[in-house]
């Protein structure tokens, strides 16, 4: 691996659905749920997509993992091109690169044991000699993830929901994969239960140097773990930036509103809350100009007819909204 090349670098990912109509079942609009999403992550690094439901995380996500085909963009993982691989030669890629489920029973073949269930990637990938060393394998991937090894023959519903996602993280290692996807992984699960998950995720990262990128809905749930966050909104990343800037000092007035969600330890402390009004629009019609504009409380006339590029508005900081711009520069545009 080239030092200082991101793990994975994802250039103007496009996913559209096309809606199909008509007795011709022709292309009568299209759902633009990813649209231009641009970001890197690092080996060992912990980058979070958050956003609304529907803005198109768990799109980007499937489309790294080639579960369909993207329409636009490039994805290259360790400076190999991805996105267009034949699928004959996707099989290391898929090594490298697996995926945690917000829901791991209906992931897990309910008629598997965890032998069964871990010992799968192991011989996929040719990784145990015999019957005795794939045991000894799923044992060792058990113990990572701190499940008892006398556990190694039970079936999933014997399970817990937090040990099956365990079973779940464990899946993702087997290979030896070094970028997970997590998709909510541990959005189903209880407060005690989500923060061991996510402190084992932590431990499993420092361990083994592995890459996350984090899909969740949820802010509150990613500040513990996260090094870097990407906001999204209807398809489009509208703020970027490390983890301390995103939420000590958020740039996007959508950022902002999300922030304003997350319940705080005092809620009495005095706070600048941006309340979200209205439903998100669809992203078979996504508005004009600035996605966010039909619910933001800074809109002005130009939001409605330029799109904001996304910027820098600080070191490693990005934001997307026609504000960033220094004063100069906005009274330029003005005047133009
Ligand atoms: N296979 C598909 N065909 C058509 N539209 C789809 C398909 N998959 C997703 N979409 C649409 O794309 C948009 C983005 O969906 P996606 O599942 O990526 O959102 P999300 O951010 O993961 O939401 P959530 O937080 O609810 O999981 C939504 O409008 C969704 O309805
Ligand atoms: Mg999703």
């Amino acid at each position: 691996m080239t030092p200082n090349r991101p793990l994975l670098e994802v250039k103007n990912l496009k996913k559209h659905f096309p809606i199909r109509g008509g007795l011709l079942g022709r292309t009568t609009a299209k759902v633009y749920a990813v649209d231009g999403v641009s970001f890197d992550i690092a080996k060992g690094e912990t980058l979070s997509l958050v956003g609304e439901s529907g803005c198109g995380k768990s799109t980007v996500g499937k489309a790294l993992l080639r579960l369909y085909p993207v329409t636009d963009g490039e994805v290259y993982l360790d400076g190999q091109r991805i996105d267009n691989m034949a699928a004959s030669k996707l099989r290391p890629m898929r090594q490298r690169m697996q995926v945690v489920f917000q829901d791991p029973f209906s992931s897990l073949n309910p008629r598997m044991r965890i032998v069964d269930i871990l010992g799968e990637p192991l011989s996929n990938f040719g990784m145990a000699k015999n019957r005795a060393d794939l045991r000894e394998r799923v044992g060792l991937l058990m113990d990572k993830v701190r499940l008892p090894r006398d556990a190694i023959d039970r079936f999933p519903h014997e399970f817990s929901g937090g040990q099956r996602q365990r079973i779940g993280i464990a899946r993702a290692l087997a290979p030896g994969a070094d970028l997970i996807i997590c998709d909510e992984a541990v959005s189903a699960l209880d407060v005690s239960v989500k923060a061991q998950i996510i402190n084992l995720l932590v431990d499993l990262q420092d361990e083994l140097g592995l890459a996350l990128l984090f899909i969740s809905h949820d802010l509150a749930t990613v500040e513990h773990l996260t090094h870097r966050v990407a906001v999204m909104y209807l398809g489009k990343i509208v703020e970027l930036t490390d983890r301390r800037t995103l939420f000590a000092k958020p740039h996007h007035p959508y950022t902002k509103a999300l922030l304003s969600a997350v319940p705080v330890p005092d809620p009495t402390a005095p706070r600048n809350r941006v309340i979200l009004t209205g439903d998100v629009p669809s992203p078979i019609n996504p508005p004009s100009g600035c996605r966010f504009h039909t619910r933001c409380p800074l809109v002005h006339d130009r939001c409605r007819v330029e799109e904001p590029a996304l910027r820098t508005v600080g070191e490693g900081h990005s934001s997307a909204c026609h504000l960033t711009h220094a004063p100069g520069e906005l009274a330029m545009a003005g005047s133009a």
